[in-house]
């Protein structure tokens, strides 16, 4: 398995983020017999728990890996290797998009975003949900290196604060009455350590995290944006 969805698993099991994927649920609205297309899909649990809420879910990612990861989770799900930039959908053929922790590792995601109106029918709606890289707080003895690595992470990725301008991009797309909440990411124990060693491999700060951790003393607090608006 690889580290991501390793990490991306441990995750999605915090009692959080499952509140965050349920507010997810509910911001698209009716699920039942709609077509939902989840944009980046990874393991693919997010399109299992939509089709458990009635929904005809799509599992959407450019990794094949992951999407044979996916159908090997979920056979019952529906799962296609695809662009965020360029669906694999008809215009019009969706009710509701998501997009989960997708669109900081696109380069374009206007373009992301423009497809996502493409493919949604009329008065579908649109969910994305992330992280801004640049607002991550992680306790610490050294302050000033955990900022400079804070920031040399969020610089690492193709668009790190773009969580922050999903509201934006979805105005500027078409979409119409957007809705903003920004959820707080609480993370301690091994899956904090998890997180911090996805920023940095420097030794002797994850060697200070890594006795916090060992001491129950490890605190990460992600904040994470959720914006939705209508087609
Ligand atoms: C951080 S993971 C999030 C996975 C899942 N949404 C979740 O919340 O656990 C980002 C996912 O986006 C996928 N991805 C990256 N670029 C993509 C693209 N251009 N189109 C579709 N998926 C993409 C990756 O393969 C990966 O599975």
């Amino acid at each position: 398995m690889s580290s991501l969805l390793a990490t991306l698993d441990a995750i999605e099991r915090e009692p959080a983020a499952v509140a965050l994927r349920t507010r997810s649920y509910e911001l698209l609205g009716d699920l039942t017999g709609r077509t939902v297309v989840d944009v980046g899909c990874g393991g693919g649990r997010a399109v299992a728990e939509l089709a458990e809420r009635g929904a005809h879910a799509v599992g959407v990612d450019l990794d094949p890996e992951m999407i044979a990861v996916a159908r090997e989770r979920w056979p019952a799900g529906v799962f296609q290797v695809g662009d965020a930039c360029a669906l694999p959908l008809e215009t019009g053929s969706a009710s509701h998009y998501r997009a989960d922790k997708v669109l900081h590792v696109l380069e374009d995601p206007a373009r992301a975003v423009a497809e996502a109106r493409r493919v949604l029918a009329p008065g579908g709606r649109a969910v994305l949900l992330g992280q801004d890289w640049d607002m991550i707080a992680i306790d610490s003895d050294e302050p000033e290196t955990t900022r400079r690595l804070v920031h040399a992470k969020a610089d690492s990725l193709p668009s790190p604060r773009i969580a922050r301008g999903y509201r934006n991009l979805l105005l500027d797309a078409g979409f119409t009455d957007p809705i903003v909440e920004v959820h707080t990411g609480v993370f301690t124990g091994d899956t904090a350590l998890d997180l911090v060693k996805r920023i940095t491999d420097e030794e002797s700060w994850l060697a200070e995290q890594a006795a916090r951790a060992r001491a129950n003393r490890i605190l990460v607090v992600v904040p994470i944006f959720l914006v939705a608006a209508q087609a």
